[in-house]
């Protein structure tokens, strides 16, 4: 049974979150992004600050306002631009959480002018981006490092793979299949899983009340390790 912390119990804990999508330029007219609306890490600096953590919130493009109360508030682009703003902020942070979703890949050229739809097929060459949770992983040292993981087939499997790779203390597996789950709605169903192999199943609950039972590990997980 987890005991929740009380309103405070987050004093002056240092939080990096990281909320949204990101947008990769093709041209000056047109973008490559995802479904997320920047609710899950919002609502998570929302209660971090109101628990007396300070908080860094490193947004992609949302419609959003900002929670009150933040110590600073980055708004970047691209996936490069977040990976920059992340790793300045790093080594001064005690939590990271990593709820954005991060475009994968991005157009290896941006073309100056908007591109014409001259023929009837069309190529764009696409280069990975920086993983910048796994880079966080690897450069971790005193952080408490949580992400989240979007699936839709072999969701324990992934999201176990994840954590160990990329170094994490948890992670919280949105599978997509599941009803009330997902991109741009106020709820969630999520489970989350640690690196001894325990799972936890949470109930469908909204992104406000699941940011607080995040939390609330996260304060445990200080708890026990960070005495
Ligand atoms: N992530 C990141 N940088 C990236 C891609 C993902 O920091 N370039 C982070 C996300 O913020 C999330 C976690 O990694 O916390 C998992 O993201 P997800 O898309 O589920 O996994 P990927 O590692 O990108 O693998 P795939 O998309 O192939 O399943
Ligand atoms: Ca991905």
């Amino acid at each position: 049974k987890i005991i929740l912390g009380k309103d405070g119990d987050l004093k002056d804990k240092k939080f990096l979150i990281t909320a949204g999508p990101t947008r990769e330029p093709i041209d000056p007219v047109r973008f490559i992004t995802n479904h997320s609306s920047g609710k899950m890490g919002y609502a998570l600096a929302e209660r971090a600050i109101h628990r007396g953590g300070e908080v860094i919130l490193i947004s992609g493009p949302t419609n959003l306002d900002p929670p009150l109360g933040l110590y600073k508030y980055i708004q970047v682009e691209t996936a490069q631009e977040m990976f920059k703003a992340v790793m300045q902020h790093y080594p001064e942070v005690d939590v990271v959480i990593k709820a954005a979703a991060v475009a994968d890949f991005s157009p290896k050229h941006f073309e100056a002018e908007k591109i014409k739809k001259h023929g009837f097929n069309m190529i764009i060459e696409l280069k990975k981006n920086p993983d910048i949770l796994q880079e966080l992983g690897n450069k971790k040292q005193h952080q408490i490092l949580v992400g989240f993981a979007a699936e839709t087939t072999n969701a324990a499997a992934n999201a176990q793979d994840k954590l160990i790779r990329k170094n994490l203390d948890f992670i919280i597996l949105n599978d997509l299949t599941q009803e009330g789950a997902g991109f741009a709605k106020d709820t969630n169903i999520v489970k989350i899983l640690y690196r001894d192999g325990r799972i936890e199943e949470l109930p469908k609950m909204l992104k406000k009340d699941l940011a607080d039972e995040i939390l609330d590990r996260v304060f445990l997980y200080m708890e026990q390790y960070q005495k």
